[in-house]
């Protein structure tokens, strides 16, 4: 099981460690683990790694210890149960602790040292210049900037770079087509809907007469030999193109340390290619520039440069990652892209150990294709989803929820609901699966209020904060009642709650952001469970009232801590004019 030092759950772990070396008289190598849901324990050990040494086997090992160990002041006792050695948590002492670490912590808490100020460079979004920015690129912007804060709580340090496409010889092809088939007005409305329809063109036409990629070909290397008028073009493209992408970002609240795009580092691939050259990493294969990677088990080698002399992706993704190893002095490189580039990562990555930089951990962040119901929302235009219509039409959606449920609510809170709900939504229906699957875009799931989804945990914490405010505030200082952990639904909330800082530590450990998606869904189901069985502003005397609003607090102060990771936002009302069907209120709500 994971450690995350200090916090109640880890300290709780390390004195069942502590407890069963002490019984054996020597320090041993040993891990604990959670029993599963039917078993009556909460922490266990397994004694399979004891057994070979000792000769015992393992039920029994677990037998003598149960009869030896003296549980510490978190711990309440021991059993054997097979092989395992279960231990119960001392729930009075267990939970005052984890209530401290939680108001200690607020916002921060499930903050860690495990980074220890470690740069991380994350590689993500980057969207290609002159196109619409494909759902795939939403979702290496979504994880890629999850991955950010993940990072950044669990004490390293990240830097995100967008790697703009801004660069190549796709750009030849556009400033052919530019200069043969521009519908100049149609440009002047909308620039990047006019060079897609000229990309598409292009491909056509090419289809045709195969001469044309002759023609791009020439047009790419004016770009390179920096050909004023193809200069001046190409500028123009990038900047109506980063116009466009400004708007996704604004609506994700994206944000990012640098855009050092693919051209940044035109003038830096002539030196790693003739590093690669001269120790002879790097050979010329009929005039091209090639690196072998037949040792690492990649039967197609890596170009670094074409026989007309041209680079490529590869090229600059090679100068980029030197670059970032000189400049941020990274531990780790993280690439959040597609599956679908698994071979270029695997070349990137082998290549980079060839030429010396070995030391820095890459690693491929990738992730599944992303599905589109058909229908209204998916306009398809080039094969092109836009964008930027899924996510309006999320806002939309959300926004007629929000008007049928809140009325009441000033409008320019409605919009606010509608948006911080819809760009949840989105961002939770991708961050909520395992990155590596392929997701499917359902709107009636991602923006149910009693499933898995974003408006269900945002509801939850709306519920919460509504209860605290019903409340009159709740007082922190006031010590934990150890009686407020005596039902089954309280202890299950509070062991949840505890668990908070493990599950930010693996999900960032194994770049897995559903990770900590999971726990806050989990979460609001505990919740519910225990509000719809506990009463807590009722409650029947001051000390077990007060001890209940603080758990409430800590479900609101998780829940906001853990949505913001995923770098979605709470609202402070919501959905208040209906009980909510569904989450075991009904009509019996209690604020
Ligand atoms: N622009 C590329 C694409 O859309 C993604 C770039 C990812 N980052 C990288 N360093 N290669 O396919």
């Amino acid at each position: 099981m994971l450690k995350v030092e200090g916090y109640t759950f880890d300290r709780a772990k390390r004195e069942a460690v502590e407890a069963v070396q002490a019984a054996l008289g020597e320090p041993a190598e040993l891990t604990t683990a959670l029993p599963p849901a039917e078993v009556d324990a909460d922490l266990a050990i397994p004694c399979f790694p004891l057994a070979a040494q000792r000769r015992k086997s393992p039920p029994e090992i677990a037998g003598e210890l149960a009869r030896s160990v003296r549980p510490g002041p978190l711990l309440a006792g021991a059993q054997a149960a097979g092989g395992y050695l279960n231990f119960t948590l001392a729930r009075p002492a267990f939970a005052a602790g984890v209530m401290a670490d939680l108001i200690r912590g607020g916002d921060r808490y499930g903050t860690s040292e495990v980074g220890a100020g470690r740069t991380v460079v994350i590689d993500y979004s980057a969207p290609n210049v002159a196109r619409q920015m494909s759902v795939g690129h939403l979702r290496s912007t979504i994880i890629g900037a999850a991955l950010v804060n993940l990072h950044r709580h669990t004490g390293y340090r990240p830097v995100g770079d967008n790697h703009l496409g801004d660069w190549g010889t796709q750009f030849g092809t556009l400033l052919y087509a530019y200069a043969h088939w521009l519908d100049r007005e149609a440009y002047e409305r909308d620039p990047i809907a006019e060079l897609l329809r000229l990309y598409v063109m292009f491909d056509e036409e090419a289809r045709k007469d195969p001469a044309l990629r002759e023609r791009a070909r020439e047009w790419s290397l004016k770009l390179e030999r920096g050909d004023p008028e193809a200069r001046t073009l190409w500028q123009e493209f990038v900047r109506h193109s980063l116009v466009e992408f400004q708007k996704t970002y604004d609506l994700l609240e994206v944000r990012f340390d640098h855009t050092l795009g693919e051209s940044f580092y035109e003038d830096k691939m002539e030196e790693v290619i003739s590093q690669a050259r001269q120790n002879g990493v790097a050979t010329t294969d009929g005039g091209a520039v090639i690196i072998r990677l037949d040792d690492a088990g990649i039967t197609t080698p890596l170009i670094l440069q074409r026989s007309d002399g041209a680079t490529l992706y590869a090229t600059r993704d090679l100068a980029t990652a030197v670059y970032r190893i000189r400049t941020f002095r990274p531990a780790k490189i993280l690439y959040v892209v597609g599956s679908d580039q698994r071979l270029h990562f695997r070349q990137l990555f082998e290549a980079l150990k060839k030429l010396g930089h070995g030391d820095v951990e890459y690693v491929h962040v990738d992730f599944g294709l992303v599905r589109l119901p058909e229908g209204r929302m998916s306009t398809r235009r080039g094969r092109v989803v836009f964008l930027q219509e899924v996510l309006e039409e999320a806002i939309d959606r959300a926004r007629a929820l929000v008007d049928e449920k809140n009325p009441e609510l000033p409008e320019a809170e409605r919009r606010e609901v509608a948006r911080i709900v819809g760009v949840g939504a989105i961002k939770y229906a991708d961050l909520s699966q395992n990155r590596v699957k392929n997701i499917v875009f359902d709107w009636d799931r991602m923006l149910a209020l009693d499933g898995d989804s974003a408006p269900y945990l945002q509801y939850t914490y709306v519920r919460a904060r509504g209860i605290i405010r019903k409340g009159g505030d709740v007082a922190l200082d006031v010590p934990f009642d150890g009686r407020a952990a005596a039902s089954a639904q309280e202890w299950a909330l509070i062991k949840h709650l505890a668990r908070f800082p493990d599950a930010v530590h693996e999900a960032t450990r194994a770049y897995y952001p559903h990770v900590v998606a999971n726990h806050l869904f989990q979460l609001a189901q505990l919740f519910h469970a225990f509000y719809q069985e506990i009463p807590v502003l009722q409650a029947e005397d001051n000390g077990l009232r007060w001890s209940r609003q603080q758990l409430v607090w800590g479900v609101a102060t998780v829940m906001r801590t853990g949505l913001g990771l995923l770098g979605i936002r709470v609202p402070e009302r919501m959905y208040s004019r209906f009980p909510v069907p569904g989450i075991g209120h009904g009509a019996k709500c209690r604020v």
